[in-house]
């Protein structure tokens, strides 16, 4: 199991699960607009109808992009798709699970199966780190190497992997207490409540390398592969905080997917089934409180009205007018430069003779001088010819990607304002901008940004939603099943 876990080194991750419903039958429709069609827009809106809004509720829902999606988005490059942004989620991720199975698409596998995929970690003059990489179809070659190559991490990162393995399986345990019953699970006003009534909180005051030097890790895991993967997952190295560092460790135990065709069609699926008036190529830039109601307006010079206003895109770097004024913690978010290249390596620039030496998946240590934080391969069409993925701080031009690449046929370049710059301790936006019906989702990202942790905090936001409109909220009676609002969610 560890020696398994510790040979996944994977990208980003989202756990989850669903609770039960009833209705607010007796309650007057609202008007819910939401500003983002992202996984945090959308399963808000399906958590919304699943909790009985009442029905003749509208929601409307705005993105300023032509797509659905958000940071969900891929790019095709010789008739195949791959993810370009939020890439691979985790077997817990329980809401991303769900969505998928009730719009019934399918589940992709990584290309190979993970415990063979070849790693190795550049330093910008050598590969300080390198699994082996053997070119066998054969289960029992692949699990003979595999088994190699774990030993071979132990032998050299040494019985802290465990600890390593133990930590994130912590995070992991606590986490799941997002999925209980509303029973159990109260409505969480605040972030910082959220975190601490699951016992999360305190990993988001000090840094991923503070909590993993606390237990026990050496210095050289921390430096050589817990950066490559902070760095792959999050652009950032282990200064980011504890709870996000652990997140991004979680891609272990093996089973990680993704959504066939796109994990952009969740969203796709929520929206279409959650009865929303979608606007895209619709940016809102103001929204104002007018007593009782919110006026937005958008760049279409239209105007519209809701009892309730929902911000479901990262606030930092959008240009809304507020009115009255809302005042949040300052964030940055790291901006993540996805590159897609087809062609072949330069194997010269590793100091290598061949191309098939250089293992599928290149991380790199923190180090100012090395331009790239991961190259991997995407897709190997034949010998000469393949699809890589790179992930930088800065964009790659065009004289750097001739150094790294003998061939280049088609480069695609992709600047994502990807997640939070993080610091601990972190600062968390509230969920409720003010003190009547504006929301916040994304406030959540500063814990950790992953397409089910948006999910999970969407689906709080939804509850706090129905519970501050309605009294009471929604409740989890076992007699609501009788009620025909139920029929609204959306199985
Ligand atoms: C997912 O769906 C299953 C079956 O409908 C249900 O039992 C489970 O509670 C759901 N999980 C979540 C997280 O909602
Ligand atoms: C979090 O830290 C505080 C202050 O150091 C401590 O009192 C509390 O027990 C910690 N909580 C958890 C869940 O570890
Ligand atoms: C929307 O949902 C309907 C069924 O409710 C389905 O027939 C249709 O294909 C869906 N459209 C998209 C774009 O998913
Ligand atoms: C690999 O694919 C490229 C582009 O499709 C083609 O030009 C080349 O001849 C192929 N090489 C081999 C060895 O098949
Ligand atoms: C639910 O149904 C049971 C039996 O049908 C009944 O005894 C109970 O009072 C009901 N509870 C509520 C909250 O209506």
């Amino acid at each position: 199991m560890l020696l398994k876990s510790v040979f996944l080194i994977t990208l980003f991750f989202f756990f989850f699960l669903f609770p039960l419903s009833t209705s607010s039958a007796t309650s007057p429709p609202a008007t819910v607009c939401i500003v983002g069609s992202g996984i945090a827009g959308s399963s808000l809106a399906h958590f919304l109808r699943r909790y009985s809004l009442p029905s003749s509720s509208r929601i409307i829902m705005f993105d300023r992009n032509p797509v659905v999606g958000g940071r969900m988005a891929t790019v095709t490059i010789a008739g195949h798709t791959f993810e370009a942004g939020a890439s691979i989620l985790h077997p817990k991720n329980y809401h991303a699970a769900n969505f998928t199975e009730m719009y019934k698409l399918g589940r992709k596998k990584p290309v190979r199966s993970e415990s063979s995929i070849s790693l190795a970690i550049w330093d910008g003059q050598r590969f300080v780190f390198k699994t082996m990489s053997v070119e066998s179809k054969s289960p029992l070659v692949q699990k003979i190497v595999s088994l190699a190559n774990s030993v071979y991490m132990l032998f050299h990162y040494g019985f802290s992997l465990l600890k390593m393995d133990n930590f994130v399986e912590d995070m992991l345990s606590k986490f799941l207490k997002y999925y209980e019953s509303f029973e159990t699970r109260p409505i969480f006003e605040t972030v910082d409540e959220m975190l601490k009534w699951a016992g999360l909180y305190n990993l988001t005051t000090r840094t991923l390398e503070e909590e993993l030097f606390e237990v026990g890790l050496s210095p050289l895991l921390v430096k050589e592969l817990v950066t490559v993967i902070t760095r792959i997952n999050y652009g950032q190295n282990v200064d980011i905080n504890g709870l996000a560092g652990a997140v991004s460790l979680a891609g272990s135990g093996g089973g990680l997917w993704a959504v066939e065709g796109g994990n952009w069609r969740m969203a796709a699926g929520l929206i279409n089934s959650s009865d929303v008036e979608l606007h895209l190529l619709e940016e809102i830039t103001s929204i104002s409180y007018l007593g009782k109601y919110y006026e937005l307006s958008s760049t279409h010079g239209k105007t519209y009205t809701c009892e309730v206003s929902v911000i479901a895109t990262p606030l930092d770097e959008v240009n809304i007018q507020f009115a009255p004024r809302i005042s949040i913690p300052k964030r940055n978010l790291q901006h993540t430069h996805a590159t897609f290249v087809r062609g072949l390596l330069n194997p010269v620039y590793f100091g290598m003779k061949a191309v098939s030496e250089i293992p599928e998946l290149v991380g790199t240590i923190e180090d100012v001088d090395i331009p790239f934080s991961s190259i991997s391969v995407l897709k190997q069409h034949n010998e000469t010819d393949m699809t890589y993925k790179i992930f930088s701080r800065k964009v790659m031009d065009d004289a750097l990607l001739d150094d790294i690449f003998s061939a280049r046929t088609d480069t695609i370049r992709i600047n994502w304002a990807a997640y939070p710059h993080y610091n601990a301790p972190e600062v968390f936006a509230p969920f409720i901008l003010d003190s009547w019906h504006l929301y916040y989702v994304n406030a959540f990202e500063n814990a950790a940004s992953t397409m089910e942790t948006s999910a999970v905090a969407a689906e709080n936001v939804a509850r706090l939603i129905l519970s501050r409109l309605f009294g009471d909220g929604p409740r989890s009676s076992p007699n609501c099943s009788s009620d025909e609002e139920i029929l609204h969610s959306d199985l």
